[in-house]
């Protein structure tokens, strides 16, 4: 992409609606426009992050062997007098009446949605697991919503829905998703902590979040710290396997959200020196949940000794828009966001220091096509700004690699090959630059 032909709005001053550091960035950086409140518009830079968020969680899904699908926003409001949540789910839900008079909701979650798409073809416990999930937009009314992309009222939120035969085969599920969270988080470059959490108004005996330590998180947390050195499974990770081991490493060590927290447990578990008392941002919850929905709402299925019984339950839920203001609050500084490699915007920068001179730009040319090819998708500056703008510019929208090019320094065969993250800068020749970075 050329920047003079992108779309990047860029703040010259830090907005005064944002209150925490990741907010202001994704407004000053041209990511997000706020069109009501808790509601935004997905500028081009914020969606490019966006895309690469959800891929990540797709991969690792796909990999635990859960199946995509994509159900409506909207949703009917009988379908959910079924399971008796439509007068119990309150004033966080958008209820909307169609032309015809006929009440509708846009979904805050999805579980009798699913349940419902579930009881129409499976019957037998030989179609079992499955294991739905969607990457779909959610509605929820939030009193106050607050922090940008972490707590709107329309987010993105992958949410899968699993059905088991029995309890034995939901906890083995339970497990697939608890592991393959860990994958998708610290792909993404970030350390999630899974800690015991209540269940709330999904329900049920099992829950984990999914916390991300930061001082801006909105709940406090407890932990034993020595959790954050816990290995994650590799990508060879067999998920036919058991992965009770896991589970056990993971839950062993004492973790859990306000709501829960044991204070007589913590203090007796964890020496003194190991207690980590922090606030914490979730960026998803697993929860088992039995046959909360599947009883009221007949999702049976027979097993193999001829009986009906309702499937067994569970739902994941990862906050896909919420990921961007937590990785922003992970990894920033004064300059701007510095952006994991997996989840830049543009994998590396190109920064033309004088438009129009023909070495310069044959030279960031070369540079821009050898970056395409090995699949950087770069970002060409190619505007006439101040030097001093330009190199800010690319700081603040945190690429990764940023590779300057200007006259004097081609004069003497020479870039100039800067590392966001470090700020370390080396002086190399073109080539020896493109291989740095892997091109
Ligand atoms: N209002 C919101 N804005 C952004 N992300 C949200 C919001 N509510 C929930 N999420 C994300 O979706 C994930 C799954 O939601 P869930 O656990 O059902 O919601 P909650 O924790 O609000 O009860 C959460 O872990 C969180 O990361
Ligand atoms: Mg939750």
């Amino acid at each position: 992409m050329r920047l003079s032909r992108y779309f990047l709005p860029l703040l010259k001053e830090t907005p005064s609606e944002a209150q925490i550091v990741s907010h202001r960035l994704m407004l000053r950086a041209g990511m997000l426009r706020q069109e009501a409140a808790g509601i935004y518009a997905w500028l081009p830079l914020g969606l490019k992050v966006l895309r690469k968020i959800e891929q990540i969680v797709r991969e690792e899904m796909n990999r635990a062997g859960a199946v995509e699908l994509l159900m409506p926003t909207l949703q009917l409001a009988d379908l959910w007098r079924e399971s008796g949540r439509y007068d119990d789910y309150g004033a966080e839900m958008l209820r909307i009446k169609d032309r015809h008079e006929r009440e509708m909701l846009y979904g805050p979650t999805n579980e009798e949605m699913v349940t419902e798409i579930f009881r129409a073809s499976v019957k037998s416990y030989k179609d079992l697991p499955q294991n739905l999930y969607q990457i779909q937009w959610k509605f929820r009314d939030e009193q106050r919503p607050r922090f940008g992309v972490m707590r709107g009222r329309e987010f993105l939120m992958k949410d899968s829905y699993s059905f088991d035969l029995d309890e034995a085969g939901a906890r083995r599920t339970y497990n697939q998703m608890f592991a393959a969270y860990l994958r998708i988080y610290d792909r993404m470059g970030l350390r999630a902590i899974p800690m015991r959490a209540e269940t709330g108004p999904i329900g049920g005996d099992l829950s984990h979040e999914f916390i991300i330590l930061a001082d801006t998180g909105e709940s406090a947390v407890y932990c034993d710290r020595r959790v954050l050195d816990l290995p994650i499974p590799g990508e060879d990770i067999d998920y036919s396997s058991d992965l009770s081991g896991i589970m056990r490493d993971w839950t062993s060590l004492y973790a859990a959200t306000e709501d829960v927290h044991d204070a007589a447990r913590y203090e007796s578990e964890v020496a003194e020196g190991d207690r980590l008392e922090a606030r914490g941002i979730e960026v998803g919850q697993l929860f088992y949940f039995g046959d909360k929905y599947s009883k009221p709402m007949k999702a049976v299925v027979t097993g193999p000794d001829g009986v009906d019984r309702p499937a067994q339950m569970g739902s994941y839920g990862v906050g896909v828009s919420r990921l961007l203001g937590a990785i922003i609050e992970a990894s920033h500084d004064d300059n701007g966001i510095i952006w994991p490699d997996s989840v830049a915007p543009f994998g590396a920068a190109i920064i033309n220091l004088r438009p129009g001179d023909a070495a310069v730009d044959e030279a960031c040319g070369k540079a821009y096509a050898a970056l395409t090819k090995a699949g950087f998708d770069p970002l060409l500056d190619d505007t006439d700004g101040r030097v001093g703008a330009k190199f800010a510019a690319m700081d603040l929208i945190g690429s990764p690699w940023q590779l300057i090019v200007g006259p004097k320094g081609l004069a003497d065969g020479v870039v100039e090959l800067k590392r966001r993250a470090t700020g370390e800068r080396q002086t190399l020749s073109l080539d020896a630059a493109l291989a740095a970075i892997g091109a």
